[in-house]
């Protein structure tokens, strides 16, 4: 069987790729081949990681479609995470790789999610809310904003002396176990059915 060509599109630190390249190298998930990396922007760390992994790496502007649609092509790209990525995906890409592209969001979607929801402003406006349970939640990509459908999500609590920053380390470490079982789905072609029952992890 081949493996699945994932690429993985990051912004920033890289927890998230990190957990997925932890998960294909320990053998959680065997059907995966994660390359390439790609990055909207330089200078992140999530590049650093990719490096010390020896997986192929570049930035790609967010408005060179051409570009990133011809880097994914020559990879022979099967499917795409979007693993703190904070660049909208342009409508092309998306039809290409329809059913194939899982972002992460560190709430309970459909809830704290569309446009403004990213970052620190989740956990804000989660705080704000009185909401006693948060979480993270993989998804499959369409052309709104974390609006495909759910795959996986997994809760935490929120607790009373919670500030944004500490509901944001303790949702973070739940978005790497998600992220990697709605990876897995993908390498191992079980988004369909996953669709249809979506995943929720304590
Ligand atoms: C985090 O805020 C996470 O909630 C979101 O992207 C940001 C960076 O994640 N998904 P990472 O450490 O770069 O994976």
């Amino acid at each position: 069987m081949s493996l699945f060509n994932l690429a993985v599109l990051i912004s920033g630190s890289g927890t998230n790729l990190q957990a997925v390249i932890d998960a294909v190298e320990g053998g959680i998930i065997p059907n995966a081949r994660l390359v390439p990396v790609i990055s909207d922007r330089e200078g992140v760390f999530g590049l650093e990681r990719a490096k010390k992994h020896n997986i192929d790496n570049m930035v790609i502007n967010k408005n060179d479609t051409a570009l990133l649609h011809n880097t994914l092509k020559s990879y022979n790209t099967d499917g795409i995470v979007l693993a703190g990525y904070l660049s909208i995906l342009p409508p092309e890409i998306i039809s290409t790789y329809d059913g194939k592209i899982i972002n992460i969001h560190p709430a309970l979607l459909p809830d704290f999610g569309g446009k403004g929801f990213y970052e620190i402003k989740v956990h804000q406006a989660v705080l704000a809310s009185g909401e006693k349970v948060s979480g993270a939640t993989a998804h499959l990509v369409d052309n709104g904003i974390d609006t495909g459908p759910v795959l996986v999500r997994g809760t935490v609590p929120v607790l009373p002396d919670d500030t944004a920053e500490s509901l944001q380390k303790r949702v973070l470490e739940k978005e790497h176990i998600v992220l990697v079982r709605a990876v897995k789905a993908l390498a191992d072609g079980e988004v369909d059915s996953l669709k249809k029952n979506p995943l929720t992890l304590q």
